[in-house]
């Protein structure tokens, strides 16, 4: 069972928190590349619960900054980005990326003091169209950028999608480890007598109370989740936990399924998630036997018009305010929940606990023990942080994530569970090479 002073340390991810202190240590993605164009229009980003400002400047760099002018205060989201750095619209001052000051106008010469002064600017760095930011303490010479294989793959290969989910950031990620809510949240309504009968995932259809095999690892933890096969086999999905809020979900064969989704913490009740994918791998099941497909089960499905708000990019147009869209009739008929759409079934689950949820009310069943496992992984690497300092799994050592894959497999009833994953492993497909830390 998690306390109310576990759940408080789980999901407060401020300044000053223990677990925001976790996240700190991690470069997080912060935008896509795509949403600043040089000499553009400031974002508004809300990060661990800071208020932060993005811009590329004329050069094509980029300043990730708290928000308030270091003169007044006021908003740097007002200011005029322009000629190599963002100036504040309140007096004139105006900062480079990294965030020096480069001109104090409303002072006379002789009174300027620039060389005193500094936006609060956060490292940012850029790859395969994400914009990372890095918050920790170690400004001067932070660790390296993360190592997922999917956030390597070529970019012509991956795809980045962005949602944001109106909760806080772990029960949002407890979705993604949580393998047998699939077989009914998603696909309650589909028997196994629809699917094509060659296909890997319709044990998922034959048999939806799997066991598990849970288990932490150098990145996190995993999980084995298991069903029977065909006689004398057993069907696998594998899943991972990465520090501090990666997921690698079973989404396909596990030879070639490269996925990592981050669920990072806007603020203690907004989450940003980020998936990548590599888009060469096996495609998903997504078709009945018939060939039509799944009734209300797209992968993808609108947001509203991004907004200047904190809050306001990457919304799904389904959301709490109009109960995602439910459509009753659909759910007595055809889909087990009557909300369309996979991320707003998702959405509308973990959303409807409450901005931030009780832990204290759950009954946790053994279909839980791997989000039991993982908050106890997340617990320990807070405190021994806090208490003596110590790092924790993958600042220093991103590559060591690099080979986690998730996805399913049917191996021998006698063959022990981590030896099929590791077999699977070493004939998996890689679409990137692990580069060397920076
Ligand atoms: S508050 Fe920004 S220049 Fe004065
Ligand atoms: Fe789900």
């Amino acid at each position: 069972m998690t306390t109310h002073a576990e759940n408080k340390l789980l999901t407060q991810v401020g300044a000053g928190t223990p677990m925001g202190a976790l996240m700190r240590q991690y470069w997080m993605p912060a935008c896509l590349s795509s949403e600043l164009t040089a000499d553009g229009d400031p974002l508004r980003l809300a990060l661990l619960g800071e208020r932060l400002i993005a811009f590329r400047d004329t050069g094509g760099k980029i300043g990730i900054f708290d928000h308030r002018c270091p003169h007044r205060c006021a908003s740097l989201f007002y200011g005029r980005n322009e000629d190599g750095g963002l100036r504040c619209i309140y007096h004139g001052w105006k900062f480079d990326a990294e965030g020096n000051c480069l001109d104090m106008p409303n002072l006379p010469a002789d009174q300027g003091f620039r060389d005193k002064v500094k936006a609060r600017a956060y490292r940012a760095a850029e790859r395969n169209g994400i914009v990372y930011v890095y918050m920790g303490e170690r400004q001067a010479a932070p660790p390296p950028l993360p190592m997922l294989e999917a956030m390597l793959c070529p970019a012509g290969e991956l795809s980045i999608v962005c949602r944001q989910r109106e909760c806080n950031w772990l029960q949002a990620l407890e979705g993604d480890i949580d393998t047998s809510h699939f077989s009914f949240l998603h696909t309650g309504k589909i028997k196994a007598e629809d699917i094509d009968p060659g296909h890997l995932e319709r044990f998922q259809f034959t048999d939806r109370a799997p066991r598990y095999h849970v288990k932490r690892t150098d990145w996190g933890t995993m999980y084995a989740a298991y069903r029977p096969a065909e006689s004398g086999y057993t069907y696998y999905r594998f899943a991972h936990f990465a520090m501090p809020f990666w997921t690698l979900f079973p989404n396909g064969p596990i030879a070639d399924n490269i996925i990592a989704q981050g669920w990072v913490p806007m603020d203690d009740t907004h989450t940003m998630v980020f998936t990548f994918t590599w888009t060469r791998k096996t495609p998903v099941i997504g078709t009945l036997k018939t060939g039509e497909p799944f009734p209300l089960l797209d992968r993808l499905m609108p947001t509203l018009p991004n907004t200047t708000d904190w809050f306001g990019r990457w919304r799904s147009v389904q959301n709490s305010e109009n109960d995602y869209l439910i459509d009753r009739n659909a759910q007595r008929t055809i889909s087990f929940s009557g909300i369309a759409g996979v991320f707003s079934q998702d959405s509308a689950v973990t959303e409807s606990m409450g901005a931030i949820t009780d832990r204290a009310l759950e009954t946790l069943a053994p279909s839980d023990v791997m989000i039991a496992t993982t908050r106890r992984q997340l617990l320990d690497a807070a405190r021994a942080l806090r208490e003596t300092g110590r790092v924790p799994p993958l600042v220093d050592d991103p590559e060591t994530a690099f080979e986690a894959r998730s996805g399913d497999l049917i191996a021998p009833e006698s063959e022990p569970w981590l030896e099929a994953y590791q077999a699977a492993i070493r004939q998996a497909v890689h679409a990137a090479m692990p580069v060397a830390a920076e």
